[in-house]
């Protein structure tokens, strides 16, 4: 059977991951979470205090830094240098501060030259902002998931609930509202749906719905 790439794309917060993973799993692809790699290299930026506007500072540290995905039985483990960052990269401060280390386009251009090459043995499904657009054109089949901040708020709330935290609904609504913009609107591959992905709005439909539609598009691609 012929092994695919399956590009996802979306906002903040769409149920991109966990769909991804979900229809990987399936077909027994590789998983790749592209806004793992950008967190990981916003962590160490704000461990390093590398002022995260200053965008040759940060090539500078992405140079020497190594950035892996592995996968695991648990689900996918992210490594930053030697350490395990699979949860730290989570935290709010991280999520706050990722889209500025984004927004500069010599880090996106080392971070889609790596992901490429991460891509490059098919039977993929990876997940971002710029997969369908950049990393992988020639992707057989592009997803472009969206659902209303209110919808993404609410699942990040009962996420949140489920590790243990309440949070407001209010500053959740204002921060993914805030990293939509700043992804939407820089000048280097902003977040924007290709031309030929597929619009999937999944404010109403469960992840499994969600999954099955893709994996729909995915049998027929194959
Ligand atoms: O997908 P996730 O929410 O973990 O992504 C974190 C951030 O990384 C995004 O808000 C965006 O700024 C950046 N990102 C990106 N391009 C990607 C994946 C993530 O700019 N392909």
């Amino acid at each position: 059977q012929r092994e695919i790439a399956i590009a996802i794309d979306g906002p903040a917060a769409a149920g991109k991951s966990t769909v991804a993973k979900m229809v990987a799993e399936k077909l027994g692809y590789i998983y790749i979470d592209t806004g793992a790699m950008y967190r990981a290299l916003t962590m160490k930026a704000l461990i390093e205090r590398v002022d995260l506007e200053d965008e040759n500072g940060l090539v500078e540290l992405l140079g020497g830094t190594a950035i892996t995905l592995e996968q695991s039985v648990n689900g996918q483990i992210v490594m930053l240098d030697d350490r395990d960052v699979t949860l730290d990269i989570r935290t709010n401060e991280v999520t706050n501060h990722v889209s500025y280390v984004a927004k500069h386009r010599k880090i996106r251009q080392e971070m889609v030259r790596r992901q490429q090459e991460l891509a490059s043995d098919r039977g993929v499904v990876m997940d971002g902002r710029d997969i369908g657009t950049h990393v992988l054109p020639e992707a057989e089949v592009k997803i472009f998931l969206v659902a209303t901040v209110e919808e993404r708020a609410k699942r990040r709330y009962e996420e949140n609930l489920k590790k243990g935290f309440t949070s407001s609904m209010d500053e959740l609504k204002e921060e993914i509202a805030q990293r939509d913009q700043i992804d939407s609107e820089r000048e280097a591959s902003p977040l924007l749906k290709a031309a030929d992905a597929k619009e999937i709005d999944t404010t109403s439909l469960t992840i499994e719905q969600v999954a099955e539609r893709i994996l729909d598009e995915a049998s027929q691609a194959i």
